[in-house]
């Protein structure tokens, strides 16, 4: 076997052997150090223009895990989770960084024929819906890439939206897509099989 194709086993390893874990080991604790490198890894993923978007708030003490189980209608997995990952799209940071990414492309040798006004205007057009799904694309990769760390993950959705701006000050302009519970799994517990998949025939076609 390649090295080539040995990555890419490796890498589909990752992907099927994510799953939404329910039950995290409420005894181990992941370090920040660990947390911040994913984070920093999972910020590779593409983003409209280079812009990420993105920001994050790491939940971690055992205070405010409580606070935010409640505020995710009593979910559990909030708790038991070494550190819940509060994942934010924020439009206006894409907007404030074109003047540093376009320097730091040029500065690499790429042709930038566009201007600074141009792009803030055609980022400005759906700005909120591009801003969710390049962060879409980072929290995908925080799930992937802490995998390959031994650790699981549990994107959240199901949590009081108003509470969660009120608890961590987030501003009404920005989005949260999800959060994300991550954490060592609970070696005593096993989870039920994956969930339906459906064909490419369901949702596909070629042209
Ligand atoms: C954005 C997003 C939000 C989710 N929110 C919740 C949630 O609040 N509670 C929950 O139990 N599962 C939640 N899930 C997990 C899904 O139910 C799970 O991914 C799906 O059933 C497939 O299972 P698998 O991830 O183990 O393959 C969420 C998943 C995503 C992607």
């Amino acid at each position: 076997m390649s090295e080539k194709s040995l990555e890419v086993n490796e890498c589909l390893k990752l992907i099927l052997e994510r799953r939404s874990i329910t039950f995290f080991d409420k005894t181990k604790e992941v370090d920040d150090e660990l947390l911040i490198k994913i984070i920093e890894l999972a910020s590779l993923a593409p983003s409209s223009y280079n812009l990420q978007p993105w920001e994050v708030i790491i939940v971690k003490s055992k205070e405010n895990k409580i606070k935010l189980r409640e505020i995710c209608f009593n979910q559990e997995k909030i708790q038991d989770a070494s550190a819940n990952i509060v994942v934010i799209a924020n439009y206006k940071r894409a907007i404030n960084n074109i003047e540093k990414v376009i320097n730091d492309a040029k500065s690499k040798g790429y042709n930038i024929s566009v201007d600074k006004n141009l792009i803030a205007n055609f980022y400005s057009i759906n700005a909120k819906m591009r801003a969710v799904r390049d962060t879409s694309l980072f929290a995908m990769n925080i799930m992937t890439i802490a995998r390959f760390f031994g650790l699981e993950t549990h994107a959240i959705e199901g949590f009081n939206e108003q509470l969660l701006r009120e608890f961590l000050n987030i501003e009404d302009y920005k989005e949260i897509p999800m959060i994300i519970a991550i954490g060592y799994k609970d070696p005593t517990k096993n989870l039920l099989p994956r969930g339906i998949r459906f064909p490419f025939s369901d949702f596909g076609k070629i042209i």
